[in-house]
């Protein structure tokens, strides 16, 4: 399978793919100020959870590198602004706070150590490299824990895109059904549309195409049809943000997939990174929902296709704990109860701890 690099850092800037023109036209643009790497997240230039996370630390990175500053000191004053820039991107990923605090801790490690001017914009460099390298690795680690849990042969539901593109390596949802067909599980994946941005049939539906990987793309309202009719094997998808007790954020209309999933006796898992987790809220009322324009709504590709009405467009919901099978992370598989089983695969440091919660 092909994988599309989403986002990269050069010695021009910070090259992002633009996925708002796909699968149309793939077009790259080139960033050398933080404030547009912030405009990119807000625009969706880049999106899914741990690119946002990728392209966050690589924000602050060139806020460090290419400011107009002389001084440590002046570098010190200035950095807060460039996090908060970062930060009022977009709400819902914790991957994108995750990384900020990451890039945050390094930046003040590098000054109480005395690091020079020249040193420190050198090292936060390399710390978001760091971050974007271990996001590939944490992705090869789902994919293995994730494809375990595939069936042999059968049709696999996704929603929106957690592949390539939106973690910047193979995929987390993606990458475990690209391990499993490597390994020569005969999978076909059921893709929705993921109305209103489309990301199922833009991103995923060109992503598993490129890649080989036999797929059905089918409109949002044929989900329950699917599973009705016995066709569903299993669901994968990915996540913005896991609470302790397992609720999830993913994209809207995750919810009523894992409805469906419970009803008709499918599986249903989350793969996601440990960054994801956010232990500091209970439960998944506490997480912040994007509500998005009512353009991406009311009108497609520019062209008016309802009238001028109120509208809701809330870009992601959260699904209860009791509706995931499991969930799968770099370091494992979490099963209920979830408060346990996260916060054990939280603190532990490697894969070594495969198999906990099981
Ligand atoms: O609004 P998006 O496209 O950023 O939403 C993306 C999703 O909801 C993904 O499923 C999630 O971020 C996981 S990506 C591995």
């Amino acid at each position: 399978m092909n994988v599309a690099q989403p986002i990269e850092w050069t010695s021009q800037g910070v090259v992002m793919l633009d996925q708002r023109r796909l699968p149309g036209e793939v077009i790259h643009h080139i960033y050398t100020d933080y404030r547009d790497v912030a405009a990119a997240i807000k625009d969706m230039v880049i999106r899914g959870a741990p690119a946002i996370g990728v392209a966050a630390a690589m924000g602050v990175a060139l806020g460090v590198e290419r400011s107009n500053i002389a001084t440590v000191d002046e570098l010190r004053d200035k950095f807060p602004s460039i996090c908060r820039t970062i930060a009022e991107t977009r709400p819902t990923a914790v991957d994108l706070f995750w990384a900020i605090e990451r890039m945050k801790r390094r930046f003040e490690q590098l000054v109480s150590a005395g690091a020079s001017l020249e040193n420190i914009r050198r090292a936060m460099v390399e710390e978001a490299r760091a971050v974007h390298a271990e996001k590939r690795a944490t992705d090869e680690a789902i994919g293995r824990f994730g494809a375990e849990l595939m069936p042999g042969a059968g049709k696999v539901m996704t929603q929106c895109n957690a592949g390539a593109l939106a973690t910047a390596g193979i995929g987390t949802a993606l990458g475990v059904i690209r391990v499993a067909v490597e390994q020569g599980r005969k999978l076909h994946v059921l893709v929705p549309e993921t109305r209103p941005y489309l990301q199922g049939a833009r991103l995923t539906a060109w992503e598993l195409h490129e890649g080989g990987v036999p797929l059905t793309l089918i409109t949002d309202n044929m989900v329950g049809h699917f599973m009705k009719t016995g066709t569903v094997s299993a669901v994968v998808v990915g996540a913005d943000r896991i609470a302790a007790n397992g609720d999830t954020a993913n994209k809207i209309g995750t919810y009523q997939i894992a409805v469906l999933a419970h009803e008709h006796g499918v599986p249903f898992y989350v793969a996601a990174p440990v960054s994801t987790f956010d232990l500091t809220i209970a439960s998944g009322e506490q997480i912040p929902i994007e509500e998005r324009s009512a353009e991406e709504v009311t009108h497609l590709r520019g062209v008016r296709i309802a009238p001028d009405v109120a509208v809701a467009n809330p870009g992601f919901d959260v699904t209860p704990a009791r509706l995931i099978t499991a969930i799968v992370c770099e370091r494992g598989v979490a099963r209920a109860p979830y408060a346990e089983s996260l916060r054990r695969l939280a603190e532990s440091m490697s894969t070594a701890t495969h198999g906990l919660g099981r």
